[in-house]
């Protein structure tokens, strides 16, 4: 593996090897989810990029940017061991010039949920995204179905820019009590740590009331919201089909039940795609 902090570096990297190209943005703090996701393009392709960059733009003014957690090493140890051929940790000003143009969210589908609670996250987030993709030349993305709106609005700003790569989505992984993993689950307390898992309870909850025939997305609703009074705020539990509309009957196959909540110092979100 080589690590590598400059677009001078990437692209002469890029250039020792040939083949289709397997990319998984991240911005470190790696654990199992990102492995899997690291996993997944090793296996399908020829060479396998990851790379590391906390990105200031997708943060908003009061969010976690200096505290959100950062383990160079240890994240180049997990990639080495990995299989990762290139990992791309670049500074800010190797990402970004003053003055820049930018990318926007859509103005519907980027400002509902996660857009509506951190608006202009998605505009950052898009941007970096964009650049990544550009200069990777990516055949596959990979992208975890835990940012599920993130996956969303990724794989349509590839149909609206019409950009050469196949975003692959990925599926969440949990700890075993089935908390979803998260870089930001670092900043938990033992006792935090066991309220967050009302997050996922609230969408088991969910489901075992769907499997037995409910549909109305309104009692959906009030289960998740039930479930989740062990986390601090409530930030939205809500039923949308896989388009993010929002929907009163609930269809098997097109539905996704998404929570967010204040657990302690992380936000924290969750979802289940039923
Ligand atoms: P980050 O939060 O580091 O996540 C990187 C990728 O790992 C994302 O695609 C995310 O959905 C996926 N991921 C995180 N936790 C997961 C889990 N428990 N199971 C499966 N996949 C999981 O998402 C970002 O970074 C950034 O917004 C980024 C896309 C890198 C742009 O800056």
């Amino acid at each position: 593996m080589i690590t590598v902090r400059t677009i001078e570096e990437l692209q002469s990297a890029k250039q020792t090897h040939s083949g289709s190209i397997g990319f998984v943005p991240t911005m470190g703090a790696l654990h199992e989810g990102h492995l899997s996701l690291i996993r997944k393009a090793r296996a399908e392709n020829e060479v396998v990029i990851v790379s590391v960059f906390v990105n200031p733009t997708q943060f908003l003014e009061g969010e976690d940017l200096d505290a959100y957690p950062r383990r160079e090493e240890a994240d180049a140890k997990i990639c080495e061991l990995a299989g990762v051929d290139i990992l791309f940790m670049p500074t800010i000003d190797q990402m970004y010039e003053p003055d820049e143009l930018s990318i926007g969210a859509p103005a519907k589908r980027g400002y509902i949920l996660e857009g509506a609670k951190r608006p202009g996250h998605f505009d950052g987030m898009l941007q970096i995204v964009m650049k990544l993709l550009n200069l990777t030349g990516a055949t596959r993305a990979y992208f975890g179905k835990k940012d599920a709106q993130q996956l969303a609005l990724i794989q349509q700003m590839v149909r609206t820019y019409f950009l050469p790569v196949e975003i692959v989505p990925c599926e969440i992984v949990r700890d075993a009590d089935g908390l979803a993993l998260s870089s930001r689950n670092a900043y938990l307390s033992a006792d935090e740590r066991s309220r967050a898992l009302c997050l996922s309870r609230a969408l088991k909850k969910a489901t075992d009331a769907i499997m037995a025939g409910e549909r109305d997305t309104r009692k959906i609703q009030e289960i998740m919201l039930d479930a989740l009074s062990d986390a601090d705020t409530i930030e939205y539990a809500v039923v949308v089909d896989r388009s993010f509309r929002a929907v009163e009957k609930l269809e098997l196959g097109n539905a996704i039940l998404l929570v967010a909540a204040w657990v302690g110092k992380p936000r924290l979100i969750d979802n289940l795609w039923i």
